[in-house]
């Protein structure tokens, strides 16, 4: 029975977050419908984000300014929920700012009663993690969505333990989905018009479930549903396998995109990150992908300013993105992160103004690198999945290419969103290409 109690959400953080700010909207259907409006909200629910320290700090920001809901609505209900619940715990209750829920990743099955709680006692909390939950069975609610692409999320948690990142320890052990479940998604989105599937995992390609694995799963998919597009993300390199580049060359509707963080071009900070591979077999990865899929574009995360790191290992960095020529990049300095293995075990010592230089040599960079690949595409014709109108005017229509860059073309009678077209690209920025 839906009632007219209305449910404002504010998400933080990786797409994952997103994916799962629509399973807490399913999940609480029955009570409540979504508002844009937060002032119009009976619950509001912040979902939250631990990666850098600026995340957390934007959070706390936010909950601080909320507060004047409960002046106008003294029944209004906050809660925060999703990685900093995890992170912090109780701690959050102790900010200075009133918190009626605070619930981490895999306690939103019951959000429902802890939501129902919060209207006997005050400071209602799980944050325990699951080595099971991946809410397969739950149909998410797919409100950020524009009608035409939309995320599934397949596989859950890190155990890499990179040793500057929080995840392994906000998000807990890796599992995967029952592909069942993912095939009964894929179906009904086919069914209510959407064009465009994103996988989601925190190392998607690393999902297993019995042995079925990433690239059968993409495959599978891909065969199932001709007329949709596949993508993926995000990408762990240790898992970019042949058999996956081969999944990806045999079906034209997954996109020629591939996001493969590399965090760092040298070898001395890639083995303090823990990242499991080296400069060489990365480009190795990277040269199977540019052989096998030459019209591919790669993206990558790129971290400035890690502990221990010189001049010469950013010059590695740079170096690196040259050698690649990402087409898109994002780009981070180093933020410490108490109880990773990095905070515990090394000294976060470069200073904060080579940090902030060294992100700014790899932003220029990539800005020309981008310039430079988008360049390559003039004069080529892609086929777009398109959006919507751009931001700029209603006289021109946004999409993306395979490659999953924007292209931008006139408007024109007939074309509406969710339809594919051929476009040639006649100019382009750093940002978009330009169509006929
Ligand atoms: N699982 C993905 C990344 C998820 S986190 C992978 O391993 O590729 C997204 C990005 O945030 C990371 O790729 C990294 O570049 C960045 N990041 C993670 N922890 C960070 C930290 N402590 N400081 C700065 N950037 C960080
Ligand atoms: Fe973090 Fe590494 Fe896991 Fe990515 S693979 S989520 S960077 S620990
Ligand atoms: Fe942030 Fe959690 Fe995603 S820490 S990046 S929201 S997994």
């Amino acid at each position: 029975m839906v009632t007219d109690k209305k449910l404002y959400i504010e998400t933080y953080g990786c797409q994952m977050n997103f994916s799962d700010s629509e399973v807490v909207a399913s999940i609480l259907a029955d009570t409540y419908s979504i508002t844009k409006d937060m002032q119009q909200a009976d619950l509001v629910l912040i979902n939250t984000c631990s990666i850098r320290e600026n995340a957390e700090i934007r959070v706390f920001n936010k909950l601080r300014e909320i507060q004047h809901l409960r002046k106008k609505n003294p029944s209004v209900k906050i809660g925060l929920i999703g990685c900093m619940a995890r992170r912090l715990k109780e701690k959050i209750f102790n900010q200075g700012f009133k918190v009626d829920l605070v619930l981490g990743p895999d306690s939103y099955r019951e959000i429902s009663k802890y939501v129902a709680a919060t209207e006997k006692e005050d400071n209602i909390i799980n944050t325990a993690l699951s080595e099971e939950e991946t809410y397969d069975n739950i149909v998410p609610l797919h409100f950020h969505s524009n009608g035409v692409s939309a995320f599934i999320s397949i596989m859950r948690g890190c155990e890499n333990f990179c040793s500057y990142c929080v995840v392994p320890y906000t998000r807990g052990k890796e599992r995967s989905r029952n592909p069942e479940t993912i095939f009964r998604e894929a179906e009904e989105l086919f069914n209510n018009g959407y064009k465009e599937i994103t996988l989601l995992g925190q190392n998607v390609n690393s999902y297993n479930w019995k042995d079925y694995q990433f690239p059968q799963l993409l495959n599978e998919l891909a065969r199932a549903k001709p007329e949709m597009r596949f993508r993926f993300a995000t990408s762990h390199p240790k898992d970019l396998s042949d058999t996956l580049i081969d999944s990806i060359k045999n079906n034209t509707n997954i996109c020629r995109s591939i996001h493969l963080p590399v965090q760092s071009g040298s070898d001395a900070i890639l083995k303090r990150m823990n990242r499991k591979y080296n400069r060489e077999w990365y480009l190795n990865r990277v040269n199977a992908i540019k052989t096998q899929i030459p019209e591919s574009s790669l993206s990558t995360d790129i971290i400035s300013g890690f502990c221990g790191e010189t001049e010469e290992d950013h010059q590695k960095t740079l170096s690196l993105m040259e050698e690649i020529g990402y087409y898109y990049a994002f780009m981070f300095k180093y933020s410490d992160r108490p109880g990773t293995y990095a905070h515990k075990k090394y000294k976060d010592d470069v200073p904060e103004e080579i940090k902030t230089r060294r992100l700014q040599e790899i932003i220029a960079l990539q800005q020309n690198l981008s310039l430079q690949s988008n360049k390559e595409d003039i004069g080529k014709s892609y086929e777009v999945l398109i959006e919507g109108f751009s931001k700029r005017s209603d006289k021109y229509l946004f999409g993306r290419n395979s490659q999953n860059k924007v292209v931008i073309f006139p408007a024109e009678k007939g074309l509406k969103k969710g339809d594919f077209v051929v476009k040639k690209v006649i100019r382009c920025t750093a940002a978009s290409l330009f169509g006929e």
